[in-house]
């Protein structure tokens, strides 16, 4: 059965581009505009019809925990005065449906996956990497990616052309036949050297993985930057079950970084309702 019911939240890095941010606020209740970048990520995988919502956590990180509790004092407060609650909506989860785990310490994207393992079991498993924000066009990045692991099953990665001289800053795809939105993946490189690029589809932080996964990250050694990596696990796949990419239709915001982070809230604020008119025109002013 081709579905996917359970997605992991790699939450434990230590955010240290945005300190001193990040000293005691988790660089992922950063907020763009008025919602925190994790929330983006929940509502993306309610989207995708994902029921159980795993968290790998760490030191300083217990806010996260809280914003997805219930506030017993503001809900009622807010009854109280008759305001409506939609300003919680996607924060309450369902009792039992968000599951918090911890990566004691932060050796890598693929141990975090990891830690995760006895809630994932045998079942094919969505991952989200919450500070990079996609905005899908119609719809968001993970409900595109459930639509074609619907056709294709097995394993799949979000892919995104980048300039190929950014290539080196993320992992890269190495590309076979493409199908539509479907790429077929012959291999994968984390941040490959200047000019050696296989090609220039890079892997904005969104995968459907195999519970096989987790056999192989268990063994897994560090790998680029003294990490475990996801990317090395998942290469291991490549020729074993089935490996796609999906291209995603919509914009990606870097926002673990401050340049991208600024952009995403630049770019939200200006097509809110209530406020894009005015920042819109404020910012026309100020550059001149
Ligand atoms: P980053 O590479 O952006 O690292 O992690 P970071 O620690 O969050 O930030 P900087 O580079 O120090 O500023 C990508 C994603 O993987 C998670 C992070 O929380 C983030 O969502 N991660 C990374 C872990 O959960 N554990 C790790 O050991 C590393």
């Amino acid at each position: 059965e081709l579905t996917i019911r359970k997605a992991v939240f790699p939450v434990a890095g230590l955010g240290t581009r945005f300190l001193p941010a990040t000293k005691a606020v988790p660089k992922e209740l950063l907020p763009v505009v008025d919602r925190p970048l994790v929330q983006y990520a929940v509502d993306e995988a309610l989207e995708a019809g994902i029921e159980t919502m795993i968290f790998v956590t760490g030191r300083n990180k217990g806010a996260i925990e809280d914003h997805f509790d219930v506030a017993y004092e503001l809900e009622r407060i807010q009854a109280d005065r008759g305001k409506p609650l939609d300003a919680l909506k996607g924060t309450r989860l369902t009792p039992g449906n968000a599951i918090f785990v911890r990566q004691q310490e932060p050796r890598g994207l693929g141990h975090a996956v990891w830690c995760a393992r006895d809630i994932i079991g045998d079942e094919p498993f969505a991952i989200i990497l919450p500070d990079e924000l996609l905005i899908g066009r119609e719809k968001g990045c993970l409900a595109q990616m459930v639509a074609q692991y619907e056709k294709v099953g097995g394993n799949l990665v979000c892919a995104l052309e980048v300039p190929m001289e950014e290539t080196p800053s993320y992992g890269i795809i190495d590309p076979g036949a493409r199908d539509g939105v479907l790429t077929e993946v012959k291999g994968l490189v984390e941040k490959p050297k200047l000019g050696t690029a296989p090609s220039n589809l890079m892997l904005p932080g969104r995968y459907i993985l195999q519970p096989e996964v987790m056999g192989l990250l268990a063994t897994q050694e560090a790998g680029a930057g003294g990490e475990v990596q996801l990317t090395d696990s998942m290469a291991k796949l490549i020729g074993k079950q089935p490996f796609h990419g999906v291209t995603f239709d919509g914009e990606r915001f870097d926002c673990g970084s401050k340049l991208g982070f600024a952009q995403a809230n630049f770019a939200l604020a200006c097509r809110d309702a209530a406020m894009g008119a005015e920042l819109r025109g404020w910012a026309k002013a100020l550059l001149g």
